[in-house]
């Protein structure tokens, strides 16, 4: 007869009387475990052990690709149909009717505010732009030289210094003005992190502009008395911030949370995520499609490229998924903010060779058979060239908008009873028990 695991997740279980029958080959046993949404619980195996003092079953899963870590209702992506919703509405609806801060607050909220909850929303974004003078000073501190993703991630966990009341995490009126804190000065950070790599003096939020346009305003003004960004431009920078906005479980949301875990403030948290953002397997393939494109140099070195990568020789950046199996629908939405950006700025040359590329692997059978689609990154870096942005800043780019999904995910795990500090087990490889040997004797 099954022994059950645990009386626990059993009860929990009772509505649906799917199980797993897991038996135990070392000791004969049988042992149901409850299947719940798909998923067991790892905690449920801990029960299967061949004596009481043994310890009991783990699951080992590296880079967790086959572990749930939490519930979540923010983010639903169905990798093999192309499909990606914020809160049940497609990222295409969303990306042609709504605009980042209204994303923002369906991210965080759950619902699409009404008028009048937009209008308080933008205008406490809005009023709270500016940072202190002393982050100002803060940033002037580094080398001229220093890399804006590390000015972003130092200066955003900073700002914890200056709201010590962040760390109260159980007051909600508290929490919800470090939410509103953080997504409105990540673009000041952001911009004053660009201007330092010039030389150029920061600019200052300008109140009577909207998210973008402000964005844009405080990465190139120079002496005019008001910059004002060309409308495409500063639409198209709203599309992509909300593709950005917010990606389920990725690298950077689950450091979010597994910082956040610890219950430490919002800002330290959310810089956790930076740095995660940071590395070139998350926030630089759009870099990589860059370089790829001017290695290639030409339209017609294409096939040429083309079969190397088939012979094994290299990637082709910007194509292929984790999790999506099919066109990732965020980049169809990006090829044509790319359109609109290029009709502003002149087409950037390189696009030649991506339409190129895309073309020839589309119909290819080696992609074709892997299931090797665009993904987002295939022609954002592009975008943000023609926008005038050095690599450097692409990153800064994703976190910026990135922000509000990292917080939205923040406050669900903060409400979530059933989240604990995240703690991994290890399988031990190491030595054990050995006597301590005096360096002489070494
Ligand atoms: C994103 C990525 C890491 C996902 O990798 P993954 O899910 O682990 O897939 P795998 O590496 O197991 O690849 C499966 C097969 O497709 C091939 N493949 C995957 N991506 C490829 C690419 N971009 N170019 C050529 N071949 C690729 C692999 O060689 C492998 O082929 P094989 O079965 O003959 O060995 C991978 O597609 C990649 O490196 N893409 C390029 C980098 C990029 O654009 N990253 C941004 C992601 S948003």
């Amino acid at each position: 007869m099954g022994a059950d695991v645990s009386q626990e997740t059993a009860a929990a279980s009772a509505g649906s009387a799917e199980s797993l029958t897991v038996r135990d080959n070392r000791t004969g046993q049988e042992y149901d475990v409850p299947i719940l949404d798909g998923t067991i619980r790892a905690a449920d195996l801990a029960g299967i052990r061949t004596a009481d003092e043994e310890p009991g079953v783990a699951v080992y899963d590296p880079g967790f690709v086959n572990t749930a870590s939490c519930r979540s209702a923010i983010t639903y992506i169905d990798g093999d149909k192309g499909i990606l919703e914020y809160r049940g509405y497609p990222i295409e609806q969303l990306a042609e009717n709504s605009t980042y801060l209204e994303v923002a607050y369906l991210l965080i909220h759950g619902e699409l505010p009404t008028k009048d909850q937009y209008e308080t929303w933008v205008h406490e974004i809005t009023y709270h732009t500016f940072v202190h003078e002393n982050i100002k000073t803060f940033m002037q501190g580094f080398r001229y030289d220093a890399h804006p993703m590390g000015m972003l991630l130092a200066s955003v966990g900073a700002l914890s210094t200056f709201y010590p009341e962040s760390r109260n995490l159980t007051d909600t009126s508290i929490r919800h003005m470090q939410v509103v804190r953080m997504i409105a000065k990540m673009p000041t950070l952001g911009a004053w992190a660009f201007r330092h790599a010039q030389g150029k003096p920061y600019v200052y939020p300008d109140n009577e502009l909207s998210y973008a346009g402000n964005f844009l305003a405080m990465l190139f003004k120079m002496s005019e008395q008001k910059f004002q960004a060309d409308e495409r431009l500063i639409r198209a920078l709203e599309v992509l911030f909300i593709l950005h906005a917010d990606h389920e479980q990725n690298c950077s949301t689950n450091a979010v949370r597994s910082v956040g875990s610890s219950q430490v403030d919002p800002y330290s948290a959310v810089s956790a995520g930076i740095a995660a953002l940071f590395g070139p397997l998350h926030g630089g393939a759009n870099e990589a499609v860059l370089r790829m494109l001017r290695r290639i140099g030409s339209a017609d070195k294409v096939p040429d490229f083309i079969d190397g990568v088939k012979n094994g020789k290299e990637r082709l950046m910007g194509f292929g998924h984790r999790v999506y199996k099919n066109y990732d629908p965020r980049a169809r939405i990006i090829k044509k903010a790319a359109d609109d950006v290029f009709e502003v700025t002149g087409v950037n040359p390189l696009l030649k060779i991506a339409l190129e590329l895309e073309k020839i692997a589309l119909e290819d059978e080696y992609f074709v058979k892997r299931r090797l689609y665009p993904n987002v990154d295939f022609y954002s870096g592009l975008i943000y060239e023609a926008l005038g942005m050095p690599v450097s800043m692409f990153p800064v780019l994703f976190a910026i908008p990135r922000t509000s999904g990292w917080i939205a995910q923040w406050l669900e795990m903060i409400d979530d009873s059933e989240q604990k500090i995240a703690r991994p087990r290890q399988i031990y490889t190491g030595e054990r028990t050995r006597d301590y040997v005096a360096m002489d004797r070494r």
